[in-house]
């Protein structure tokens, strides 16, 4: 599909986005808009880079999915077709080589902000699902088992009160710890490379407004050391981005520290865990339960994980709400459009 034929600068969409607005804005911007109608939902560095110039067009930039894989090879392809900046249609970046970006002269831009609430909902959702055994339940149900109320039937984890480690408190992680503090009266602990002053004190804020009420006060500290978050919390949530540093931070070890009856929810990056590790330990410990919304090597499963019945999987949709996805889609476009008009301003990775 084009937009805007007589556009002067070229850019490629991967995929079609959701709302409108995103092709307006690149429209005023007198951009030609090729969205890309390929049937295949993970695209091939080769059917990217046909995309890209079809060996001879020129192409301005590119929005793309956190599907495709930015190496060093697309970019060059993009710088030599004229490009001027590559947009990920994703808050998460580590499908792109950024330094290879850099070298070629691209700007690469995402799109923080218009998902946080989104992606802690769904993380307070996996946390629940889990902790209360709902998909489970649900599995029974349709499965015509319910023969009538039983005092031991599908028992789960009650989570007011109980501690809640963030790993990862960053714009999501932090809404997530508000949405359990404020929601459940959880404490909350959190591993960050920095302190977080803002939840910090919005957590003791909150405290006090129970205590005035005469209710128990709650917490908020961080935590220096993984391993101490992993001992002390009954619920983990990750929230951190993939790089060299998270690479299977739950590993086989990390994950024998965890209370045998802990909640642990990922809707970071499905390599943050050791999948492999995982699956054996939900097989070995029926009273842990998990959430997860990312995989190791998506769309692909670790054989046996979804045979658990302690998990509850759901397809990387942490992000999925219309309003969110319109978002990401304008901010994408602004991205791009703003760089085109040589503007200094678009939504870039922080590093
Ligand atoms: C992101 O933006 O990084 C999410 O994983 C998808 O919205």
């Amino acid at each position: 599909m084009v937009h805007n034929e007589n556009g002067t600068k070229r850019v490629v969409v991967t995929k079609d986005l959701p709302g409108t607005r995103w092709i307006d804005i690149l429209t005023a911007a007198n951009i030609r808009v090729e969205v890309c109608a390929h049937e295949d939902i993970i695209l091939s560095q080769n059917t990217i880079k046909t995309l890209i110039s079809d060996g001879c067009r020129q192409c301005h930039g590119v929005i793309g999915q956190l599907t495709e894989d930015w190496d060093e090879s697309l970019f060059e392809e993009l710088r030599t077709a004229g490009g001027m900046i590559y947009s990920n249609y994703a808050v998460g970046y580590n499908n792109v080589d950024v330094k290879s970006a850099t070298k070629h002269g691209i700007p690469v831009g995402n799109t923080p902000g218009v998902l946080t609430e989104t992606t802690a909902e769904l993380a307070v959702s996996l946390t629940f699902a889990a902790a209360r055994r709902v998909v489970e339940a649900d599995r029974y149900m349709r499965k015509g088992l319910y023969l009538g109320w039983a005092p031991t039937l599908m028992v789960g984890q009650l989570l007011q009160h109980k501690t809640v480690g963030i790993i990862g408190a960053g714009r999501i992680g932090t809404a997530y710890a508000r949405m359990m503090a404020e929601g459940h009266k959880c404490n909350i602990v959190y591993f960050d490379p920095y302190p977080n002053k803002f939840l910090e004190e919005y957590i003791a804020d909150y405290s006090s407004l129970l205590e005035s009420k005469g209710e128990a006060p709650i917490t908020c500290r961080k935590i220096d050391s993984v391993e101490e978050l992993l001992q002390t919390a009954d619920v983990v949530s990750l929230h951190c981005s993939l790089d060299e540093n998270t690479f299977h931070l739950l590993n086989e070890d990390r994950l024998n520290m965890m209370k045998k009856d802990a909640v642990l929810v990922n809707c970071a990056r499905g390599p943050v865990i050791d999948e492999v590790a995982l699956t054996n330990f939900l097989q070995a410990n029926e009273n842990f339960r998990c959430g997860l919304d990312v995989y190791e090597d998506e769309p692909n499963m670790t054989p046996g994980l979804s045979d658990c019945e302690n998990v509850v999987i759901v397809p990387h949709i942490a992000s999925a709400s219309l309003w969110t996805r319109s978002g990401m889609a304008t901010l994408a476009a602004a991205n791009v459009a703003m760089r085109l008009q040589n503007k200094p301003a678009w939504n870039k990775p922080d590093i």
